[in-house]
């Protein structure tokens, strides 16, 4: 019944959700939030939650960019995150202790963020709340299950290049090294398949390949991409490109080699 009336007061006041979650302290600013949702000082490595997330409605303003994880549009409004189910005892109380794991996890900031931080991005991911999410994400990875990745030797190199653009050169620039680690060149499809699909292991660890695969202590923290955000035959035809790519010239007669590429 409570969760009835709670649902009702949700729908009926789209911009205020605040008014229903625990009372807040210090005030949250929106205008502040969307400065730390572009920020990468919040985290540790370069990464922002754009990077990772787009702040606004990606079927109806499709910038071309392929992004990790969900739009945060309108999911302040979702029953809960990460899975979790709202009348189950361990519910994340909002979305921004729900972001504070991204902060953690895929921004290596163990000290997440501030009290005024969280009410601020907090206030931002409201702020964006006018598409309602009534239901909550389908956390699924599309990790293979038999951990072979076979099938991923078909793509289309020049379909690859453009979607390798919009969706790895953010954090692998030019396939060198950048937010991310240079990328080999020469490997199976099956290798790149399975760093996409598992990422830093919570891929495996969330399409149910291994329960302990994710070790905070590796240091990783690629974001796996779930085949709701990029196909199968996407994720072939980046392959494709990545493989067709030349290999690097060998370092001149009398230079030094060049540091890292
Ligand atoms: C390296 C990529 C990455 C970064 C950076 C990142 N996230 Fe995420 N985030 C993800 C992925 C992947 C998920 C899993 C769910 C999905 O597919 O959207 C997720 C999930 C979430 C969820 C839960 C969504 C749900 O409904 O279950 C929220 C909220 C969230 N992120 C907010 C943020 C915010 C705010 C920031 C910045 C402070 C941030 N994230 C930074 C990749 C990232
Ligand atoms: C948000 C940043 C980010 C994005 C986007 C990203 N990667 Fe990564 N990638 C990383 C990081 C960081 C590593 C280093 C290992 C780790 O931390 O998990 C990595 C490692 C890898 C590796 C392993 C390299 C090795 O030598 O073992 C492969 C392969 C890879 N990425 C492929 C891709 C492909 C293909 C895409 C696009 C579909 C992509 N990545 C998008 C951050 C990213």
């Amino acid at each position: 019944m409570k969760g009835q009336i709670l649902y009702l007061a949700l729908t009926l006041a789209p911009l205020a959700l605040g008014a229903q979650e625990e009372p807040e302290v210090i005030t949250g600013k929106a205008d502040a939030g969307r400065r730390l949702f572009y920020s990468a000082a919040l985290g540790t490595n370069g990464l922002s939650c754009a990077h990772c997330h787009a702040d606004f409605d990606e079927g109806a303003q499709d910038d071309g960019l392929i992004r990790a994880g969900h739009s945060l549009y309108g999911a302040a409004s979702r029953p809960n995150w990460w899975g979790r189910d709202p009348s189950k005892p361990d519910p994340y109380p909002n979305i921004g202790a729900a972001a504070a794991v991204c902060v953690e996890h895929f921004m290596r900031q163990p000290d997440r963020l501030n009290a005024q931080q969280l009410v601020d991005l907090r206030a931002y991911l409201r702020f964006i709340n006018r598409k309602q999410q009534r239901e909550s994400l389908v956390l699924s990875s599309g990790a293979d299950r038999t951990g072979e990745y076979l099938g991923y030797d078909a793509g289309n190199r020049l379909r690859g290049r453009e979607l390798f653009y919009a969706t790895c050169h953010s954090c692998h620039p030019n396939a060198r090294s950048g937010i991310g680690s240079a990328l080999p060149l020469d490997r199976e499809p099956a290798f790149y398949a399975r760093k996409v699909r598992e990422g830093d292991g919570l891929g495996a660890q969330i399409g149910g390949l291994d329960p302990n695969a994710y070790n905070p202590a590796s240091g990783q923290f690629m974001p796996f991409f779930a085949v709701d955000r990029l196909s199968n035959d996407q994720l072939s035809d980046i392959i494709a490109y990545i493989r067709s790519i030349p290999p690097p010239p060998p370092p001149a007669k009398g230079k030094a080699a060049p540091k890292k590429r």
